[in-house]
């Protein structure tokens, strides 16, 4: 299954049909940053695509580096960091890598965020994920989260998305959920999520 995941991921950005690369920074990503209640720091932007919400961040104050293993998709970060950010560069890092093996992270974030990209690998690699999210952030981080809620793929059980009770197990006991706004992304549940690192 995962491989198949990879390859709609690849079509998606190689036929420039990727439903999710919109061009709008979510309300829930702009609400926060702009809401003065994070410092700006370090952050981390897990599945970035094609960095737009990267760049918010940086255009914000944040220092940030964003992964994903698409090439295509980091080609176009770089190349939109360029032409949007040029005096800003050096705040951003894109890199091709995977967000289940952090051997890319050198430092310890203050704020992750993931758009997407969680809910989309199979149970195995989201326990590597949360395992890696907390080695590689501060106590006291954020992060933020859209995924879609559970569902059933060609009739395979929950092979698809997470429901707040999964999302919540898979990260403690380290994070602890500040707020959940429950939405809807066409026919499917859906939902944002803030945690805060809590085990300081
Ligand atoms: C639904 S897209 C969202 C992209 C971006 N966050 C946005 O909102 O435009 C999910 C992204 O996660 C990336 N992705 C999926 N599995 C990954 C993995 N194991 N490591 C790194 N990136 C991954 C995909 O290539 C894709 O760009």
């Amino acid at each position: 299954m995962a491989w198949k995941r990879k390859m709609l991921f690849w079509m998606a950005y190689l036929t420039g049909k990727a439903p999710w690369d919109t061009g709008v920074t979510p309300p829930e990503v702009i609400r926060l940053v702009q809401s003065g209640e994070l410092t700006p720091g370090c952050a981390v932007d897990l599945g970035c695509g094609t960095g737009l919400n990267a760049i918010f961040l940086i255009r914000h104050g944040w220092q940030v580096v964003g992964v994903d293993s698409e090439p295509i998709a980091i080609r176009r970060a770089r190349r939109r960091a360029a032409q949007e950010v040029p005096a800003l560069r050096q705040q951003a890092c894109f890199m091709v890598a995977d967000v289940t093996d952090w051997r890319w992270a050198g430092i310890r974030y203050d704020l992750a965020l993931d758009i997407g990209c969680l809910h989309s690998l199979t149970p195995a690699e989201q326990q590597s994920y949360a395992m890696y999210l907390t080695r590689y952030t501060k106590p006291g981080a954020h992060f933020l989260l859209y995924a879609r809620g559970a569902q059933r793929l060609n009739g395979d059980a929950a092979s698809f998305g997470l429901d707040q009770p999964q999302v919540e197990a898979l990260l403690a006991p380290a994070w602890q959920s500040l707020w959940v706004q429950r939405g809807q992304e066409g026919a499917h549940a859906s939902a944002w999520y803030l945690f805060k690192r809590d085990d300081t």
